[in-house]
């Protein structure tokens, strides 16, 4: 197929990546700016594998770049929409950018083709509304959802091996077109009405960030009644019926999907009258994550104003450069009102221009004069560091483990031979003190 894609952010770039890769012919379109870039093969997104994907599909000539919609569209057997749609105004969704790509496709007779993909999480209703207005205007063409469900991180696995592809459409020609476009693809594939493919993507997403919410909720309660919620959470995820996965405790959930989809899905529900309690709950209790944590911070150093902490990790998950609603900006915010000086280290974000933050080139050097050290993402390569350095290198060795990552061995010798003030995640520090001793 002849496939042209508007947006080659994360989820943009990644699928014109992989559909080139199965043998179609894309072409990927953004602003002037991101395509200069892409152009001389510069991403601004970091995912494992891309950039050695991309270069072979541009060199076997299966991806370009375009900056104009029109002209990439014309000859496309299809236009897949990839373009951001944050919250806006009184938490409505913000179509603006998939307003702009439509009025493009309006602007120039004979361009659009005759099937338009959302790829873009809509509120229920837009495809169908999208469709009219197209048809409205003279242009003969089918809009399908088709939601992404890729993880960052992780993103071009996921979209190569997918749990379920789900089409949202009407006709069989577009069925059969979405088949085509999937081919190579083996994964089972669910066909339905467009609204109800428009809610899988957000019904999916809250409920992902509602197991998440659960297990800081339970971890709470680890905290106060002396449990471990590792074991607690271990117990509960064997059970097929709710499954292990989305069920880690720690500073709680970020990035640009969770929290817009669960705003976005409570609009929707206030618009029919209906207040979704449980989603109100998932956010309420990941809102109050970070400022739990900083307090316990807090209760240890007494006066925070002029106490130097050290952030391991600014991405809100590991294998990503993404920092947008990372829970790291909660905490910065924070840390400013307190008049805490930040200083951090992440492996691949570096260098940004996030005002009030000292940003060094190595995790040793955010120990060094540290009044508390906080790992904020679970990088694989913080569990490998020289933690008993790390700890001699700080001003007060205070260690709050925001995602649990060390290993019980490494948090044994530093509370009990380093003196490290160890904070867990789901589990009281004495006990993980008491617990540990046993291990040396
Ligand atoms: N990021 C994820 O993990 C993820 C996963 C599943 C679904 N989604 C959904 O996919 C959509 C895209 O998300 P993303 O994270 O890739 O966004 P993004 O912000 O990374 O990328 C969007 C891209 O679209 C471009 N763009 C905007 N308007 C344009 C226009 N008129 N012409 C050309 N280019 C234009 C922007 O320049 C940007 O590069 C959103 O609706 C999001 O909710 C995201």
């Amino acid at each position: 197929m002849r496939l042209t894609i508007i947006g080659t952010g994360y989820v943009g770039l990644v699928a014109a990546v992989c559909l080139a890769k199965l043998g179609h012919i894309v072409t990927a379109v953004d602003r002037e700016h991101v395509i200069q870039d892409l152009r001389v093969h510069k991403l601004t997104i970091w995912e494992p594998d891309l950039q050695e994907m991309l270069e072979t599909c541009r060199r076997d000539g299966r991806l370009s770049f375009d900056i104009d919609i029109a002209h990439a569209s014309r000859d496309a057997d299809a236009l897949m929409i990839a373009v951001g749609t944050p919250i806006g105004v009184n938490g409505q969704t913000d179509l603006s950018q998939i307003d702009d790509v439509i009025a493009q496709l309006k602007q120039v007779d004979g361009v659009c083709p005759p099937l338009i993909i959302m790829k873009s999480t809509v509120p229920v209703g837009t495809c169908d509304e999208l469709e009219a207005n197209l048809l409205a205007a003279g242009l003969q063409t089918e809009v399908v959802f088709n939601p992404e469900f890729l993880r960052q991180g992780s993103a071009i696995n996921d979209f190569m091996n997918p749990d379920r592809i789900v089409f949202g459409c009407r006709s069989h020609l577009a069925k059969a077109a979405l088949h085509q476009l999937y081919k190579g693809i083996n994964a089972p594939i669910q066909v339905c009405d467009r609204r109800s493919a428009e809610l899988i993507k957000y019904a999916s997403n809250a409920f992902l960030a509602m197991k998440i919410s659960f297990a800081n909720m339970i971890a709470d309660v680890c905290e106060g009644y002396d449990a471990d919620n590792r074991q607690v959470m271990q117990g509960v995820g064997a059970d097929r019926r709710i499954g292990p996965h989305f069920l880690r405790d720690g500073i709680g959930y970020g990035g640009s999907c969770f929290s817009k989809d669960l705003q976005s899905l409570l609009t929707s529900g206030k618009a029919i009258g209906r207040s979704l309690p449980l989603l109100e709950a998932t956010a309420q209790i990941n809102e109050e994550r970070i400022p739990q944590l900083l307090e316990k911070l807090i209760s240890l150093w007494g006066n925070p104003r002029g106490k130097r902490l050290g952030v391991l990790g600014i991405s809100f998950k590991p294998n990503t450069n993404d920092v947008r609603d990372a829970p790291f900006l909660t905490l910065l915010r924070l840390c400013h009102l307190y008049g805490i000086e930040v200083q951090t280290f992440d492996p691949v974000v570096q260098h940004t221009s996030i005002d009030g933050v000292i940003q060094m080139d190595t995790a040793y050097e955010v120990a060094t004069d540290a009044d508390a050290i906080i790992i904020m993402t679970e990088w694989p390569q913080f569990a490998e560091l020289d933690w008993v350095l790390m700890a001699r290198l700080m001003h007060q060795p205070i260690l709050l483990d925001g995602r649990n990552v060390l290993s019980d061995e490494v948090i044994s010798r530093l509370m009990l031979v380093e003196n490290v003030i160890y904070i867990p995640v789901g589990r009281p520090m004495e006990r993980a003190k008491l617990t540990l001793s046993v291990n040396l």
